[in-house]
């Protein structure tokens, strides 16, 4: 087999074998073949698409890539959540302790921020001393404890995408059905879980910008869990403005706290509500959803679910005070106010834009080795259909460094649109598959 055949019959929009794909995704993650053919490879399935079976092989060949977390030691029904990624978006970080508290097993294995996407294992180590690089031992043993496990991919894990990714992210071909679908998948599957619940983005802050991709995306992840027998749902949910107020690691963090004391923003607490009740669900702690809901609303407002990240926290060496005391978080030196040019509503608050802005000065990554600033980032002071006065803060910027606060500045400032006439409302939680 020559990997430049294949690279040509996938550019011609040929169906590949099993057997073929494998090949791909073995040699490449032991170095055998090189990058730019990868490169080629990867642009190839963006233009010409996969196949289901296709898909199916490739996330299977990724899972073979490492191994695979035995958690069949530990009693209940495993559950995690995933998200395709946005803008202020740190649901899991209260789904996941909600759940946990309710009773389900939560392994969650999570990401990092790459482009203007934020990531849950940045906002968690924005945490002094919380630790994101378990071992897998000490995975099973603090989920076997807690209920809950947070860490990273390693090169234990699915290590073909942690390459792949990588690639990804340098060559244009994120933005891929097929190759969204193995990536999440393939982590999904090698960690051992039952179940899972999939927060598919859509919108102008997400990688699917049309709704008709996004239920693609989902209904293929749903197929390709249920292939290996897991249960999975996805909610299709939107992205268009950031979510919550906070789009920042140490931000998010207080925001977090917030909404896990009922304190938190409606469109926050909403969904995270719907992502716990259907981990519950999944988890088979109730016979019904709306059993489910009721008991996620509960683990929230009796403040268990609170209680439950403050455990792991400390648990994974971080200090779990934060929650309650602001100021032990890294604190940005600086402030930058963005002003309404006009009276009018907020018609658009382009997520994109504010977390590109947020990722200039320091809160994401735009490559892979940079390092995150957890300190820095974007509080909006207002949300989309909102009335505003000319001269009223829209957002204020977080910084530390000046370098790029005014490309930064203006980024962001493009990302808001106040029009004479209040937007139609739009719905949060657009859909849901599976
Ligand atoms: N999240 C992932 O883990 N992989 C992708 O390809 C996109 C989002």
């Amino acid at each position: 087999m020559r990997t430049v055949d294949l690279i040509r019959r996938k550019r011609d929009g040929e169906e590949l074998s099993a057997d073929e794909i494998s090949f791909l995704i073995q040699n490449y993650t032991q170095g055998q073949i090189p990058d730019y053919q990868m490169a080629a490879f990867l642009m190839a399935v963006f233009f010409s698409d996969m196949g289901d079976q296709e898909v199916t092989a490739m996330t299977r060949a990724m899972v073979a890539s490492g191994s695979t977390i035995d958690l069949s030691s530990i009693s209940g029904v495993k559950v995690d959540k995933h998200s395709t990624g946005g803008v202020g978006d740190k649901t899991s970080l209260i789904a996941a302790p909600l759940a946990a508290a309710a009773g389900v097993m939560v392994p969650m294995i999570s990401g990092r921020a790459l482009g203007h996407t934020g990531g849950t294992l940045d906002k968690l180590e924005a945490i002094p001393g919380f630790r994101t690089n378990l071992t897998v031992d000490e995975f099973r043993e603090q989920l076997r404890m807690y209920n809950l496990a947070f860490m990273g991919q390693s090169a234990e894990v699915a290590p073909a995408d942690g390459k792949l990714y990588a690639m990804r992210d340098v060559t244009g071909t994120i933005e891929s059905i097929p190759l969204i679908a193995s990536s999440i998948m393939s982590k999904k599957v090698a960690e051992g879980i039952d179940a899972l619940v999939l927060d598919v983005k859509v919108g102008s802050g997400a990688f699917m910008k049309k709704q008709v991709d996004a239920r693609k995306l989902a209904q293929l992840m749903v197929a390709i869990g249920r292939r290996h027998d897991k249960r999975v749902q996805a909610l299709i949910t939107d992205m268009n403005q950031p979510l919550g107020f906070a789009i920042g690691n140490a931000l998010e963090v207080m925001e977090v706290s917030q909404t896990l004391q009922n304190a938190g923003p409606t469109d926050l607490t909403r969904l995270s509500l719907e992502l716990a009740a259907r981990m519950i669900f999944l988890g088979r702690v109730t016979m019904t959803l709306d059993d489910a809901r009721e008991m996620a609303q509960r683990k929230l407002l009796d403040g268990s679910g609170y209680r439950k990240f403050k455990e792991v926290i400390k648990a994974q060496g971080g200090d779990a005070n934060v929650l309650d005391r602001f100021d032990l978080l890294p604190n940005a030196t600086g402030v930058r106010e963005i002003l309404s040019p006009r009276n009018g509503y907020v018609s658009a608050i382009e997520a994109e834009y504010v977390g590109l802005a947020s990722a200039m000065i320091g809160a994401g990554r735009e490559t892979k080795d940079d390092t995150v600033d957890p300190a820095v980032g974007v509080i909006l002071e207002v949300k989309v259909g909102q009335k505003v006065d000319a001269g009223a803060v829209l957002c204020r910027l977080y910084y530390t460094k000046e370098d790029r606060l005014e490309e930064a500045a203006e980024t962001v400032e493009e990302a808001f649109r106040v029009s004479a006439a209040p937007p139609e409302d739009r719905d949060l939680i657009l859909e849901v598959v599976g």
